[in-house]
């Protein structure tokens, strides 16, 4: 093996640039040569890249974002866009692609190698932690922390009014960062998709009403997953409103992917960049390098996106019948 590709895929998230760090001085102690696509699977199928050499990942371990960009690519969905995207690699004589990111982009690994013969290696980085096979993502811990601090700040001004807000995290599908920015946050309320029992509005608005008659009039927090209200959280502020609970709506948005990334990012992120070299010089194909329970290990590409990674049930159960008292 000489020559290895890398590219950055779907949401970017924080610790990206410190994979991609540990990556290339991994692959450069073993005299590989590394090639970086740009804008995720777009920059291999339009020839966009540049040859990453250690000095290009000097002083980036600290940055939010990704140097090499992201995109997500719809070419991916095509067989014409995956036969152009395995032609442009064998053309330029990628050995071996790796890809930093969730698990959309592992399918599209996934479907690429009915057409490439090089090996594909996935890295799990995404802010929505909903990749099986690692703990943890690259970027989850940032994200987290920047919801936290958003959501006190929230607090402060829900506590000098009294009011009752509704912010709304990111997660796509799964409510991973919700239950947790919930959980840190205190939050009165946490409404995700892992919940047993649907989306209830007098339910919710009797939950309010339990926790003023406990503690008073206070503030109120609810944290809510995105896409579990048809409107998103000001359709659901507006419809509490109808049934006398007046509340504000906040949505934290894209800041949640932005930042300087936390130390427990920076270490997966260089743990995952350098096992994942390591593990392609040993072989390894079709398999996203990730952690479980401190442990470097190799997780089938294939079914990283099979089970659905659990929410702490305990934590969301103790939430839902405790955090109103
Ligand atoms: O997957 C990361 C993520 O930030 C999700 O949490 C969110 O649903 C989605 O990406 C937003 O995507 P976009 O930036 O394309 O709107």
């Amino acid at each position: 093996m000489k020559r290895i590709g890398v590219l950055t895929s779907g949401g970017d998230a924080p610790g990206m640039n410190a994979c991609l760090r540990a990556l290339v001085l991994t692959a450069h102690a073993n005299e590989l040569e590394v090639v970086g696509f740009q804008y995720g699977f777009n920059g291999v199928i339009e020839q966009q890249y540049h040859h990453l050499l250690p000095y290009h990942v000097n002083g980036i371990i600290q940055n939010g974002g990704t140097i090499l960009k992201s995109a997500r690519c719809e070419a991916m969905h095509s067989a014409t866009g995956l036969q152009r995207a395995a032609q442009n690699l064998h053309d330029l004589q990628i050995d071996a692609l790796l890809v930093i990111g969730g698990d959309g982009s592992f399918r599209g690994c996934v479907e690429l190698s009915a057409f490439y013969n090089g090996r594909l290696l996935g890295i799990p980085g995404t802010i929505d932690n909903d990749v099986d096979g690692s703990d943890f993502t690259i970027g989850f811990a940032t994200a987290l922390d920047t919801a936290l601090d958003a959501i006190d700040k929230i607090r402060d001004t829900a506590d000098a009014f009294e009011r009752i807000f509704l912010v709304e995290v990111m997660g796509r599908h799964t409510g991973y960062l919700a239950v947790a920015a919930g959980i840190a946050a205190g939050a009165e309320q946490i409404i995700c998709p892992e919940l047993a029992s649907e989306l209830d509005l007098d339910r919710i608005a009797l939950h309010v009403e339990q926790a003023r008659k406990h503690r008073g009039n206070c503030s109120y927090i609810i944290v809510l997953a995105e896409t579990m209200y048809p409107g998103g959280v000001s359709a659901l502020a507006a419809d509490l409103e109808q049934r006398g609970i007046e509340c504000r709506a906040a949505i934290l948005g894209h800041i949640q992917r932005g930042g300087r990334p936390v130390g427990a990012d920076r270490i997966l992120a260089t743990k995952l960049g350098a096992y994942a070299v390591e593990q392609l010089l040993q072989g390894a194909h079709l398999m996203m390098a990730g952690e479980m329970n401190g442990q470097a290990g190799l997780y089938p590409l294939a079914r990283t996106g099979e089970k659905k990674k659990q929410v702490d049930s305990y934590l969301l159960r103790w939430q839902q019948q405790v955090a109103q008292y």
